[in-house]
C-alpha cells in the first residue's frame, strides 16, 4: 500500500479553479485521484482539469443549495463514486470596520465560508459513508485565532468552520473523518478580494510577514500537502483536526 497514493479514489474541490484550490486538485491528480474541480468559474475550472490525467470540470455556486447538490450528483455520475470532500471555496470581504458591513455582505459571507461547507457535507454523505476512506476537508483560516482588523465577519466565520469541523467529527465518526487546515496568507485571488489590488504592496507584504515566524507567506503548495495529508492513510486516525499551516503565526 502506497499511503499517498488516490487510484480509483475520486475527490472533489470546491474553488478547485483558485490558488489553493487549483493546487489541491493537481496534488491530489499527481496521486492517482480522480478529481472533480468544481468552481463558479467554469472556464478557469476546465483549464485546471485539462492538465490532469482524469477529472472534470464542473459549474458549482456554493452559495446555491441547488446547486452544490447538482454538483455533488454529476460528480458521482462521473466517477461511480465520491471518497474525499475538499470544502475549499471560501471568500473575504473588503476589509472595513464593523459598523460599515452590510446586512447583504454579512448574509454572502456566511453563505460562502460557513454554509457551504454544512450543505456539501450534506450533499456528499451518503456517498462518503459508502466509501472505505470517506473523509471531508474544511479550508478555515488562521484568522480564526489571529484575526486581523477590518474582516471581524470573515475571521468569526472561519472560527465557525474550525468548530463545524469539530463538531461534525465526533457526530461522523467512524465512518467519515473530517478535519480541516488553517493557512495563513498567501498571494492568490484572495489577496485581490481582501485588498482589491492585484498584489500586496512591498510594505504590506513585510508587515504580514513580520508576524510569520517562517519569515515568508504560504505557498499553494504549503496547503495542498496539508489537506493531501489528511485526506490519506497516514491520518487514517486523525479527526477533528485542525491543523495550522501558517509558519508559525499562530504562536508568534
Ligand atoms: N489566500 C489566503 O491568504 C487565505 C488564507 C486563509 C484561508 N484562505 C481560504 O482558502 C480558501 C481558498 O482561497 P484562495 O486563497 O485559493 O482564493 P482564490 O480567490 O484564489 O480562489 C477562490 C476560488 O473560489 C471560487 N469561487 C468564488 N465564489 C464561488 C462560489 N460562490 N462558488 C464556488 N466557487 C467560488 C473562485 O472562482 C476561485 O476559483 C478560501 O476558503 C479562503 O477563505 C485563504
Amino acid at each position: 500500500m502506497n499511503d499517498l497514493r488516490f487510484d480509483h479514489r475520486t475527490v472533489l474541490v470546491t474553488g478547485g479553479a483558485g490558488g489553493f484550490g487549483s493546487q489541491t486538485c493537481r496534488t491530489f491528480g499527481e496521486r492517482g485521484a480522480n478529481v472533480v474541480v468544481a468552481d463558479l468559474n467554469l472556464e478557469k475550472a476546465a483549464e485546471v482539469a485539462a492538465e490532469l490525467p482524469s477529472a472534470v470540470a464542473i459549474q458549482m455556486d456554493v452559495t446555491d443549495p441547488e446547486s452544490i447538490e447538482a454538483g455533488i450528483q454529476a460528480a458521482v455520475e462521473a466517477f461511480g463514486s465520491l471518497d474525499v470532500l475538499v470544502n475549499n471555496a471560501g471568500a473575504p470581504n473588503r476589509g472595513g470596520p464593523i459598523e460599515d458591513t452590510s446586512v447583504k455582505d454579512m448574509d454572502w459571507l456566511f453563505q460562502i465560508n460557513y454554509r457551504s461547507s454544512v450543505l456539501a457535507t450534506q450533499a456528499a454523505l451518503p456517498h462518503l459513508r459508502a466509501s472505505e476512506i470517506g473523509s471531508i476537508i474544511n479550508v478555515a483560516s488562521i484568522s480564526a485565532k489571529r484575526p486581523r482588523p477590518g474582516h471581524a465577519v470573515y475571521c468569526s466565520l472561519k472560527a465557525g468552520v474550525e468548530g463545524l469541523t469539530r463538531a461534525l467529527a465526533v457526530e461522523l465518526a467512524p465512518e467519515v473523518r473530517v478535519n480541516s487546515v488553517s493557512p495563513v496568507i498567501a498571494e492568490t485571488g484572495f489577496v485581490k478580494n481582501a485588498t482589491g489590488q492585484e498584489k500586496l504592496t512591498d510594505e504590506a507584504r513585510a508587515s504580514m510577514v513580520a508576524g510569520i515566524p517562517m519569515g515568508r507567506p504560504a505557498q499553494t503548495q504549503d496547503v495542498a500537502n496539508a489537506i493531501l495529508y489528511l485526506a490519506s492513510d497516514l491520518a487514517s486516525f486523525q479527526t477533528g483536526v485542525c491543523l495550522d499551516v501558517d509558519g508559525g503565526r499562530s504562536i508568534s
